[in-house]
């Protein structure tokens, strides 16, 4: 479970329905290329890419055991989350038709907030896609969601993540537990980033 974010900004309830109908009519074709909603039709290739230790390991609000019937709760769960304008769940497809990318945004519209987890395919990693992948869709949910706040969390050992992270020009801002959904709890390192500051980032850090 995604915990809101430390900082609390005040939010006026136009500004919150702004962001719940964003989410719920997302743009995707600014996050990239194939990206999609994920519908029942992704469950056979979602159950596939988390299958692999390598994508999934380092997410701890991902459904376990990875079976098909964990995934396709979760995607309903996302769905409807969707239409409640509170989350979005994102596949993004190669050449193939193969899911090369997920990414899970939440979003608490009254916070102005929202933060993402995703991961790539193995073969798709290590690759240099990261960052600009996580700056564009930073970007995508300051800009498209309208949200003025964004949070990431990574375990204290994905020093990539952490890269990729502080590389958007993201504050660390310590660490904090999230809770598995079996009710356990990892340790996380954090970061939170204003819209503010990232329409005003030094440029070398610009995707
Ligand atoms: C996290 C993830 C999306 C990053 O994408 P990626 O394409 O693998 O990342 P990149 O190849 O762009 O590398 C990102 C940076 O990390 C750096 N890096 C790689 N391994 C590192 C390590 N062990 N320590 C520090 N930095 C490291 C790379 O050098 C690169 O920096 P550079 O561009 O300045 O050289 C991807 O690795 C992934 O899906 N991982 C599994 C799931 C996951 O961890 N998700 C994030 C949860 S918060």
């Amino acid at each position: 479970m995604s915990a809101p974010p430390k900082t609390v900004l005040k939010v006026s309830p136009d500004e919150a329905e702004a962001i719940r109908q964003a989410v719920r009519t997302p743009g995707l074709s600014l996050l990239g290329e194939g990206y999609a909603l994920a519908g029942a039709e992704h469950i056979s290739g979602l159950v596939d890419l988390l299958s692999d230790p390598a994508v999934s390991e380092p997410i701890y609000d991902l459904p376990r055991p990875m079976t098909r019937a964990n995934v396709a709760a979760w995607v309903a769960d996302a769905e409807r989350l969707r239409q409640a304008g509170e989350a979005l769940l994102v596949v993004a497809t190669d050449q193939d038709e193969r899911i090369w990318l997920y990414s899970r945004f939440t979003v608490w519209p009254e916070r102005t907030a929202a933060e993402i987890a995703g991961a790539h395919r193995a073969d798709h990693q290590n690759a240099g896609l990261g960052k600009a992948g996580a700056a564009r869709s930073f970007n995508w949910m300051f800009e498209a969601l309208g949200v003025r706040l964004v949070c990431v969390t990574a375990a204290l050992d994905n020093a990539r993540s952490a890269s990729v992270i502080e590389a958007a020009g993201f504050a660390a801002m310590g660490e904090r537990d999230g809770v598995r959904p079996d009710g356990s709890v990892r340790r996380s390192r954090y970061w939170e980033m204003t819209r503010e500051a990232w329409r005003t980032r030094p440029q070398r850090e610009q995707a």
